[in-house]
């Protein structure tokens, strides 16, 4: 990376503000602005603590304000733009899609347009600029399961709203740079997890309600299979792509395990029962429910990671179950960022739309029960 300032879109979010944190902790010289609207999300409390503040700006706006977005180019003199800012949770594509057009792909488009005047058509030599877009591995839709691992040329065959949006951003992307000149990097990453992951995804979700003493909730039969990674792992790998990756390349980012979401769920829950063994919900395998499927859910997701592993030496850092005890630990030791997320009237909602209406598979023999994810909790955080 050059002189000159990073943009970091999204950079409040769960990946976007430990990127954040990481760059400002790796190069010493380095300025960030970091541009985000600060959606449900998005918190300002994702960016406590940050490694030497003074070298960071927060701008509160939207990727979608192309006057603002511009501004921001050309007043701190960015040369690289670090593009996380999305909607980003499946369930809610589902429910609404709109919002995910909107800020995956005209957002994307906004700050390509504004990177693309900034960089390229004023008539002088732009010097090395970097746009760098975070994607993701779900447009690339369900594997079977012998299905070879997806490599950087795999056809796009997108699934959901979210996948379908995340997929039109990375062709906008790569128009850019084939149209335009565009100097662009792309990274499809695998399910990411660890602090500070908004607790409507499945791991954060699982702890929030093993705490409480509520269902835990698995879609269908729990049988799907996702390639995990731990969060700082997806942010180095980013990092090396920015200092050394090809212009034009894209290069996959995955965690090289295939765990069923019942496994990740079990082990979560032996991790909590040798956390708080004094706990009154322990065995927390017993708060497993099975629930409704989601609509289109993909199977398997599985990427080849062989392109940055050889070229740039990127390999995950965090074994499945290391990342997984660490991830715990910190949301044990930070019940307040989670009770102040569960506080919050919207997420009550969420939680409300999302599960009130996904009956437990297992109603039909015994009764009617509450909705999962609703009921009152047992025990507070
Ligand atoms: P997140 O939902 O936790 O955070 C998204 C951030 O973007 C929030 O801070 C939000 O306020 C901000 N934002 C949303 N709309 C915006 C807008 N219009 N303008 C400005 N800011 C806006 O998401 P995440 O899990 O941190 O994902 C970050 C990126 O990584 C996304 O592009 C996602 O597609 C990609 N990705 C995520 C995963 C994963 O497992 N979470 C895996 C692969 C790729
Ligand atoms: P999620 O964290 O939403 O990530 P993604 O859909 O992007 O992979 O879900 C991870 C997996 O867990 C996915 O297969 C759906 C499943 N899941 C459940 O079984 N129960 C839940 O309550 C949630 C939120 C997800």
């Amino acid at each position: 990376m050059t002189a000159g300032s990073v943009l970091v879109t999204g950079g409040a979010g769960f990946i976007g503000s430990a990127f954040v944190r990481l760059l400002l902790e790796r190069d010493p010289s380095v300025r960030v602005v970091n541009l985000d609207a600060l959606t449900y999300a998005g918190s300002l409390a994702n960016l406590a603590d940050l490694p030497d503040p003074g070298r960071h700006e927060f701008v509160h706006g939207d990727v979608c304000d192309g006057p603002l977005v511009t501004d921001v180019l050309r007043r701190h003199d960015v040369v690289t733009i670090v593009h996380f800012a999305a909607e980003s949770h499946v369930d809610r594509s589902i429910a609404g899609p709109a919002p995910f057009l909107r800020t995956n792909v005209i957002g994307t488009l906004t700050l390509l347009e504004a990177a693309r005047a900034a960089w390229l058509e004023e008539g002088v030599s732009p010097g090395p600029r970097r746009f760098h877009h975070v994607s993701t591995d779900e447009v690339f839709g369900s594997l079977r399961p012998d299905d070879p691992p997806c490599h950087e040329e795999t056809p796009y065959d997108p699934s959901s709203p979210y996948a379908a949006s995340k997929a039109a951003s990375d062709h906008l992307v790569r128009a850019y740079a084939r149209t335009y000149g565009l100097p662009v990097t792309l990274t499809n990453c695998s399910n990411n997890y660890g602090p500070r992951q908004f607790p409507e995804k499945l791991i954060p979700l699982v702890i929030l309600n093993a705490l409480e003493g509520r269902p835990l909730p698995i879609y269908g039969d729990g049988g799907n299979v996702r390639d995990w990674l731990f969060v700082t792992d997806h942010c180095e790998a980013v990092l090396e792509v920015l200092r050394r990756g090809r212009p034009g390349a894209t290069y996959h980012v995955g965690g090289g395990n295939q765990p069923t979401n019942l496994d990740v769920v079990r082990r979560l829950c032996a991790i909590l029962d040798d956390r708080l063994p004094r706990s009154p919900h322990v065995p927390h395998e017993r708060l497993i429910t099975f629930v409704e499927d989601r609509p289109g859910h993909d199977r398997r997701y599985a990427l080849d990671a062989s392109r940055i592993r050889d070229e740039l030496g990127w390999s995950p850092r965090h074994s499945l179950d290391g990342g997984l005890r660490a991830t715990v630990d910190w949301y044990l030791e930070n019940g307040g960022w989670l009770r102040e997320i569960r506080e919050r009237p919207e997420y009550r909602e969420w939680m409300t739309q999302n599960y009130g209406r996904r009956r437990d598979a297992r109603d039909d023999e015994r009764g009617a029960r509450p909705p999962v994810g609703v009921r009152e909790p047992a025990a507070g955080v």
